[in-house]
């Protein structure tokens, strides 16, 4: 596997990241004035923040030309089951890693509800993603009828055990991203209460059938996360990062979360943390 710089943070070191998905919207211009807003930030240099940004994939390498040296990372926003072949408009996960992507958001509830991923889809990108080496962030959770019928855990449960079978090199990248649907784009965050008791939850379902692995997760939580909750649910024990979608595409608005993370989190020195930079 062709990779250049590690991709999970040192063993006992659990700094946070956050995940900006921009979705379908953006400009060349305006990704190039995010990057130079938030890339300055003395709050993600001084502290141990990851900002990973995951623009439409036509800017990837747009974005790469202007990254400084640390302080943010790229990710794609999906990737093609497939390594390659005749599936027009498709791209591959090798691909994204040549365009500078280190990571991959996949199985997006939009993917799956908009676009027909089912779980074994959803594990195959997961494979091709480590394959290639990028950090696969799995997204899981459940709908407002699963979540009111009480079916949250069987829904997870099930999009968990779709990634069973993935190889142990693909186990040990992973990451996951509990997103429920309700919360997505609604306004309607999760609680800290509903979050710790999910993370938990999620923790000891794959502790159970690998201790370490569980140990060694990272996990993050998405859905209507802004300025205004991000230091309450980004601190949370058990929860290693947020995942934005809304409020992280304008840099105004990005450079306010950014803040927020960083007001809950301990001073951690320029550069200590240089593990955690994807
Ligand atoms: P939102 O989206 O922050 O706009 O709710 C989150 C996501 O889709 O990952």
């Amino acid at each position: 596997m062709n990779r250049d710089s590690p991709r999970t943070p040192v063993a006992g070191h659990r700094g946070k990241t956050l995940i900006a998905n921009w979705k379908l919207q953006g400009t060349g211009p305006h990704l190039d004035q995010w990057i130079q807003a938030v890339q300055g930030l003395e709050e993600i240099h001084s502290r141990p923040i990851q900002v990973i940004l995951c623009p439409p994939a036509v800017w990837l390498e747009r974005a790469r030309g202007r990254l400084h040296e640390g302080a943010l990372a790229l990710g794609i926003q999906n990737v093609s089951a497939e390594s390659a072949g005749p599936f027009t408009g498709e791209i591959s996960a090798a691909m994204a890693y040549e365009a500078g992507a280190r990571y991959a958001l996949v199985g997006h509830s939009e993917r799956r509800r908009l676009f027909g991923e089912t779980d074994p889809v959803v594990a195959r990108k997961a494979e091709q993603s480590a394959r290639a080496g990028l950090t696969p962030i799995v997204c899981i959770g459940e709908t407002a009828e699963e979540r009111r019928a009480g079916e949250t855990e069987r829904v997870l449960a099930r999009q968990l055990g779709a990634l069973d079978r993935l190889s142990t090199e693909a186990l040990n990248a992973l990451w996951i991203a509990y997103e429920p649907v309700w919360s997505i784009g609604t306004g309607i965050p999760a609680t800290a209460d509903n979050l710790r008791e999910v993370a938990a939850w999620i923790r000891s379902h794959v502790a159970a059938s690998d201790a370490t692995m569980a140990d060694r997760l990272r996990l993050f939580y998405g859905g209507s996360v802004g300025a205004g909750n991000a230091a309450v649910l980004g601190a949370l024990d058990g929860v290693d990062g947020l995942l934005v979608g809304g409020a992280s595409v304008e840099a105004d608005s990005m450079v306010a979360l950014c803040r927020s993370m960083a007001g809950g989190m301990p001073k951690s020195g320029c550069g200590a943390d240089s593990s955690l930079r994807g």
